[in-house]
């Protein structure tokens, strides 16, 4: 869905296909050393409407260094995304909505593309009256955060100002739900023995990540949670169509990576992250939350032999090292930190 495979995608895929499927992946795919890993975020709406934006990569400097526990940075980077709008500057010391600011003066920005209504937008505040800290029907407007205040009939985001009001790119007043796998297997070696790293000495882990064709960033295949969809379902669509859908196997090949994908999603995957995600498209009144779940294939003998692009080929989906020495940004990292100390593996 996110790809329509270029000619030389689809030769390499089939390249790829021929000589790497139904064989364990071993040493020809070390991992490769992506300069940046971004969010998975950009790919936002249906199955059928996926938006992606770039630039959420870009270092913001605001002053301030992003921590797990201090104000959210990214949400008031100056320049807000794929516009010409400048948020209202926000100090960290006027983040909190209880710090009374009476000069706060934020923009109201709501994009065109989420103005014209398309179905994975809500509609103007006053034309319809959504249902907030609930499930409203298929949408579920309930924060991982705890009750979020309303003001003036508008969700007031849970880490509070932004410098901007309205939408912004985002189609929910209030939280955006949001879930993002992280598929892994261990590095193996011709054997198929772990290889462990030479300084830590633990065995390394590996996972899926997707190139973006639009800005070359690697991401988490994540997605939108669509309305009524089960958190679980979207971990397994969007893993399946970012990495199935960019390989042109054949119908039966499909099949049985499809059947692969459903017995790894089935099991319990280590659930990493779920909450809040402090992102250059947060407004004061909508936002971006996740649930990050970790699928891990412990035997290699399930998703491991995905016909992935190997090395540093320019593929889109590929297995990379799980390692500190990325420059992910903060909140990435720490997923994958995580997922690497879940696993008792090299970080
Ligand atoms: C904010 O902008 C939207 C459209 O972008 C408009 O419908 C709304 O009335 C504006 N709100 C305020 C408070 O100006």
């Amino acid at each position: 869905m996110l790809f329509s495979p270029s000619r030389r995608h689809w030769t390499s895929a089939i390249r790829l296909a021929i000589t790497l499927f139904g064989l364990p992946l071993t040493a020809s795919t070390s991992g490769a050393r992506p300069a940046a890993l971004c969010a998975s975020h950009h790919f936002y709406g249906t199955s059928k409407h996926i938006k992606p934006i770039c630039g959420d990569c870009y270092t913001c400097s605001i002053g301030t260094m992003p921590s797990p526990a201090g104000p959210h940075v990214k949400s008031r980077c100056p320049q807000y995304p794929q516009s010409t709008i400048t948020r209202f500057t926000v100090p960290d010391d006027k983040v909190d909505w209880n710090q009374k600011w009476p000069e706060y003066s934020p923009v109201n920005h709501t994009a065109p593309v989420v103005l014209k209504k398309p179905v994975w937008a809500d509609p103007d505040i006053g034309s319809f009256s959504p249902k907030f800290n609930a499930v409203d029907g298929p949408v579920d407007r309930s924060s991982f955060e705890g009750k979020y205040k309303v003001e003036s009939e508008k969700p007031l985001n849970p880490r509070g100002r932004t410098g901007l009001t309205g939408r912004g790119l985002l189609g929910r007043w209030g939280p955006n739900h949001a879930a993002d796998p992280v598929v892994t297997r261990w590095k193996v070696d011709a054997s198929g023995a772990k290889i462990h790293h030479s300084a830590s000495k633990k065995p390394i882990l590996q996972f899926v990540a997707i190139k973006r064709r639009d800005c070359g960033e690697w991401a988490i295949p994540g997605g939108m949670v669509d309305p009524g969809e089960q958190v679980s379902l979207t971990l397994q669509r969007e893993f399946s169509e970012e990495a199935l859908n960019s390989l042109s196997v054949k119908q039966s090949e499909r099949e049985d990576i499809r059947k692969r994908i459903q017995n790894l999603f089935g099991s319990t995957g280590f659930q990493v992250y779920k909450g809040y995600v402090d992102d250059p498209r947060n407004t004061d009144n909508a936002w971006m939350e996740t649930v990050v779940v970790n699928f891990h294939d412990e035997a290699g003998d399930s998703v491991s032999e995905l016909p992935l692009q190997a090395g540093d080929d320019a593929g889109h989906v590929q297995w990379v090292d799980v390692d500190s020495s990325f420059g992910l940004y903060a909140s990435h990292s720490h997923f994958l930190e995580l997922v690497a100390r879940e696993r008792q593996a090299h970080w």
